[in-house]
Parts: C-alpha cells; structure tokens; sequence
C-alpha cells in the first residue's frame, strides 16, 4: 500500500517518522508541495493522498488526482470550506478530514488571550522591554469579575468552559444544538441576543459555514454591552473586520483577539519583516494596545500537530483497504 502527502512541514516529520515506523507494511512519500492540478502528478501509483492547505481543492485538483488513480483524499485538518464537494462527488472521492485533534489547543490558546487582555500584558509587557516597570496606568481585571458568553459548545467550547470554570469566571452559553450535559448545569440562555446583552467578554468556537457568516457584525456588536471584549480563534468569515475596527474606535469593544482572518491566505504563516505590509487593517489592529493578532497558531501544539498527520495518515489507510474511517466525512 503506498500513501502519498502533500504540504509536509517540516513541524509535521517527527510525527510522521513515528506513524511510518509503527506501519512498516506502508509506502510513504510526500512533498512539501501543495496540491493543484499541476502537483497531482507526483501521487500516480498511490492508493491514498494526504494533504493540508489553505488552497482550494478545485474541480481541476481533483479531475487532475482522479486522472493519475486517486481518489482517496484525507486531510490533516478539520475544515473542509476548501473543498469543491459537487466535483468530488461527480468523481467519487473518498475524503477525510480530523475533527478533533485538540480542542485543548485551540481552547488554551483563546484563553490565554482572553487573560492576556484583561491583564493587559501586551501594553505591560511592552513597558517592560522599555525598562519602564511601573505599575500604573496599566492596571488589570480579574477573571472571576467577569460573565463570559460561549457561542458554540462542542469539543472546543465545553474545554474553554473548563478553563473558564477554573479561573471562576460566570459562564453563559449559546449553542442552536445545546450539550444535554450543560444544559443540566443550566449554563445556557435562551437565545444569542440574552449572550450579547449579559456577557463581558464573548468566544466563538462555531464552523465558518454560511448560517455563521460575519456572526460579529454591527448588528449584533449593537446589541453587547459597552466595553465587550471579543474573541475569535476559529473562522476568519465570522467576523465583519470593519464593524470590529468601528466597535474598537468607538469604545464599545474594549478589547479584541483575533487568530483568524477572512483575508489571512497568502498574508499568515509569511515574514513580513522588512517588506511592506500587504493589508493595512491588519497593520493598524496589530499597532493597537488592546488587541492581540495572531496567524492562525491556536491549533499549532505539537500534540495537535501529531494527531492531524497520525489520524489522516490512519484514515487514508482505511480508504486504501476498502474501508470506511471513522472520520470519513459524509456528504
Ligand atoms: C483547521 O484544522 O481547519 C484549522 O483551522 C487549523 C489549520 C490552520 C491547520
């Protein structure tokens, strides 16, 4: 059986050496190349593909990787918006994906941003590095004082309620599927609306699908209180970014984390420094005090890292026998 990979990082190959070593019986070759029509090519003779990319999977990708025998795509990544579903059906694809690699990553690191915020360790931190130890103006809240609302309750979410219980911050949540087991904790409101109006501080850990599309729009800021602070670690097209920067300028959002940006292919995981900066609202959010931006790192752990390349590379094994993974997705 032979499986060839797409994209590897160099990040991904301990724990690719890993999963090769405990399967002897499988061919493995990849590159660190993405997927197109041109690169299909490269996987001719393998039973099963294995890829991560931002990069749409095109009806041309696939009719190219179809062409060469393959059609069995396993992706190391939960989001499948990439995808264009009408061709892989035409063409029967087999395809995976990992939908839970490591809530805790994605959990921690929105978190530990929320804390980051209301400690105002970016302004502190920066003081610091000026030798300017002195305390004020840059004086923090506790995390306890604070209602925070969780707009979505899956994997990801009940973690961050963890962590938030922990720190013993008033919890609220808002999911259209609620968790039965939350739902006895009696943590849930009634609708989004009752979130926006009580919460201090408010998470999102919902798919970029289209029902969600810019949930963090003007309208729904309208309706939070004053001095809200946002956080987004899980889709870019959640967010209207301008109704953001509005709500920034204005004082309504206190304060804002973002890990994620509707615009962020070809502008996250580059260097910049030293060449102009090609998205001047991402500029200005990152000159700011009370926000903190990051390139889409909260997945980036190295057990998370090592789930997404040992579950796809299992899942295409599975293809390749004939067999239905777990983590098939159905559609
Ligand atoms: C996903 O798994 O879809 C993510 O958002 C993380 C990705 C950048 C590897």
């Amino acid at each position: 059986m032979k499986i060839f990979a797409y994209s590897i990082r160099e990040d991904e190959k301990p724990a690719l050496k890993d999963w090769e070593q405990a399967h002897p019986d499988v061919e493995v070759a990849y590159t660190d190349e993405l997927l197109t029509p041109e690169t299909a090519a490269l996987a001719k003779g393998a039973d099963s593909v294995v890829v991560y990319q931002q990069l749409d999977y095109t009806k041309e990708t696939l009719e190219a990787l179809a062409a060469v025998g393959v059609t069995n795509l396993s992706l190391r990544n939960v989001g499948t918006d990439n995808i264009d579903f009408d061709a892989a059906k035409a063409l029967h694809f087999n395809i995976s994906n990992v939908p839970v690699y490591s809530p805790n990553a994605i959990a921690e690191h929105s978190m530990i941003q929320l804390s980051r915020l209301l400690r105002r360790t970016k302004p502190m931190d920066e003081k610091v590095a000026r030798h300017d130890l002195r305390w004020a103006p840059t004086i923090g809240r506790e995390m306890r004082m604070q209602t925070v609302g969780i707009i979505g309750t899956g994997h990801i979410g009940r973690v961050a309620i963890n962590i938030l219980k922990g720190f013993g911050a008033k919890v609220i949540a808002y999911d259209k599927y609620p968790n039965p087991e939350l739902q006895k904790e009696g943590i849930y409101v009634d609708n989004i609306d009752d979130l926006y109006a009580q919460a201090d501080a408010i998470s999102l850990y919902v798919p970029g699908v289209p029902e969600n599309y810019h949930l963090y729009n003007r309208e729904s800021i309208a309706k939070m209180k004053d001095g809200v602070i946002l956080v987004n670690v899980s889709r870019g097209n959640l967010m209207d970014i301008d109704a953001i920067i509005e709500g920034l300028d204005s004082g309504k959002i206190s304060d804002f984390a973002m890990d994620v940006y509707e615009h962020e292919v070809g502008l996250f995981n580059e260097d910049w420094e030293g060449k102009p900066f090609p998205d001047p609202k991402i500029a200005d959010l990152i000159a700011r005090d009370n926000v903190l931006v990051t390139p889409h790192i909260a997945f980036y752990t190295t057990k998370a890292v090592s789930e997404m390349v040992h579950q796809s590379f299992d899942a295409a094994v599975s293809f390749a026998k004939g067999e239905t993974p777990k983590i098939a997705v159905k559609y």
